[in-house]
């Protein structure tokens, strides 16, 4: 089986992170999300990957190479808008041939992999498997409509009044009768050519289309929020190792990862955290469910729930909460004056400060 992952696409709600990387490039847990989502192809046993890029397609080439590190050959194919799912289907027609394939979106999350949906879709191979998972507000997803044997009857992209509580998660497998599909349908409302149409019509021809309900934690991590949440989940699966320095002055409680070359001075973290390599912490608390990227440096700082991305330096402040600190970033108190704040703070940024 091939695999198609859509990483193009704008981005915008993870604004003002969007501008300077691509939303897949994300870290969480210090891997990012498209590493991890090899990961779990590979798990699968895929052993070529074709890639849809957009705008950030060397970015995500310099990381991702040609797939050997991940075991398998990766295809780069690029996107000049992001004209929709099913538009990634028609760039990639000549890679995938006639082979079943999965599609995977580049910002979903599903840590506990796909594997056993894979089987089921190997030994029934219907026309289409879709992954679904029951969600309290289903409006912002597709929405499935499945019958007591698990096939699909009705299928609604972003729907008003959603049928069902099961939005669809960003995994789908296809035999080559996808193509057919996507080839007969027009743009949505939006300008988007659905791969939800395409699966509906399908459905609508008497295919049979299936649903797996997936029951593992899942995440789209389009928005803040949502890839601290998932940053949390992963960590606290975290096994500990200690490959940095930690002085005698320090203390790790609990689930502490300290990569190569990271040294903890006078600090107290308290897991599950990880300092990434070459990472600087001294005299400071790095509290439950945090993650700082390579080379950053955290003094007299007090940070939890957060992720401090590669560079990023924390100085002098405390109290730094549900934050993400993008890439060489500096967050720190100086003698501004009193009750002065000076902020350098680009397009779509956030800043939330103390009452
Ligand atoms: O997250 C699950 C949802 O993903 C499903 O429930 C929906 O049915 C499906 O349409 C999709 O909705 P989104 O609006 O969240 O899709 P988004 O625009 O975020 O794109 C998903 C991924 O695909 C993302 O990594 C960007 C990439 N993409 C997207 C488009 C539209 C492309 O590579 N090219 C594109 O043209």
């Amino acid at each position: 089986m091939k695999a198609l992952v859509l990483s193009g696409g704008k981005g915008t709600r993870l604004r003002p992170f969007s501008y300077s990387m691509p939303k897949q490039l994300i870290p969480i847990a210090n891997k990012p999300v498209l590493e991890h989502i090899l990961g779990n192809l590979r798990a699968v046993g895929v052993e070529e990957t074709a890639i849809i890029v957009g705008d950030w397609g060397p970015e995500i080439r310099a990381l991702l190479g040609d797939g050997s590190r991940y075991g398998m050959r990766i295809t780069y194919l690029p996107q000049d808008e992001p004209r929709g799912l099913a538009h990634c289907v028609t760039l990639a027609r000549d890679f995938l041939g006639d082979d079943d394939f999965v599609m995977y979106l580049g910002d979903n999350m599903l840590p506990q992999g796909v594997s056993h949906i894979a089987e089921e879709f190997r030994e029934r191979r219907p026309a289409a498997q879709v992954v679904v998972h029951k969600v309290p507000d289903p409006r912002a997803f597709g929405v499935a409509e499945v019958d007591a044997d698990g096939r699909v009857t009705h299928l609604v992209e972003k729907p008003q009044r959603p049928v069902s509580d099961l939005a669809l998660i960003g995994v789908y497998f296809f035999t080559p009768a996808i193509h057919d599909a996507v080839a007969a349908i027009r743009p949505s409302a939006r300008g988007e050519l659905e791969i939800t149409d395409a699966i509906a019509l399908l459905v609508a021809q008497g295919e049979e289309v299936k649903a797996s309900e997936y029951d593992g934690y899942w995440r789209d991590t389009g928005r803040v929020e949502d890839v601290l949440e998932c940053n949390r989940e992963l960590l606290d699966t975290l096994v500990p190792r200690v490959a940095g320095e930690v002085d005698a002055a320090s203390e790790l409680v609990g689930q502490v990862v300290v990569e190569p070359g990271a040294r903890v001075v006078r600090s107290r973290i308290h897991g599950p955290v990880v300092v990434g390599a070459g990472t600087v912490v001294e005299d400071s608390w790095v509290g439950p469910h945090t993650a700082i990227g390579r080379d950053c440096v955290l003094s007299d700082a007090r940070l939890d729930y957060s992720i401090a991305l590669d560079g990023a330096t924390v100085r002098h402040v405390h109290g730094i909460h549900g934050s993400l600190i993008g890439r060489a970033a500096v967050v720190r108190c100086d003698d501004t004056g009193p009750g002065r704040h000076r902020l350098v703070v680009g397009d779509h940024t956030t800043v939330e400060v103390a009452a």
